[in-house]
């Protein structure tokens, strides 16, 4: 193709980071879109990744959240995750803690 590219019109609408490591899940980062968000897209992302998770063999998933973000722990608690303690000063912005937040998977569930 001669001259430039037309822009790309394709845009990220949401994306989820997370490794399986020693049969435990790390959620590392998610977001959606401002303009996208409040349609469940949050919820499949993480139920489809916790879902992949299992099938390599976790048997717990991890996260860490600000006390502050009232939607994201809505999700969270919603999907059965569970405070398990904070670190504190973990966010170096705002010198907030962070709440650690874990998902046991029950024997026999979904693998
Ligand atoms: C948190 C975030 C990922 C949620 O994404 P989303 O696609 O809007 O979430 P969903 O539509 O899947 O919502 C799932 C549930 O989360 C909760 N929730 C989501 N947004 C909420 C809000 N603004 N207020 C209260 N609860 C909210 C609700 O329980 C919701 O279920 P419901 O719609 O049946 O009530 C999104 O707000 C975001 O990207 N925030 C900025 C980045 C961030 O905070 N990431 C998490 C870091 S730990």
């Amino acid at each position: 193709m001669i001259g430039p590219r037309p822009p790309l019109r394709r845009q990220v609408w949401a994306y989820l980071i997370y490794w399986v490591v020693a049969e435990e899940m790390h959620i590392l980062n998610l977001a959606v879109h401002p303009q996208r968000r409040r349609r469940g897209l949050a919820r499949r992302l993480l139920i489809q990744a916790m879902t992949h998770a299992r099938t390599l063999g976790a048997q717990v998933a991890w996260l860490e959240v600000r006390p502050s973000n009232q939607p994201a722990l809505n999700l969270y608690y919603s999907l059965g995750f569970q405070e398990m303690g904070r670190r504190p000063r973990y966010y170096e912005d705002t010198q907030e803690d962070a709440l650690l937040l874990a998902y046991y998977w029950e024997e026999g569930e979904e693998e």
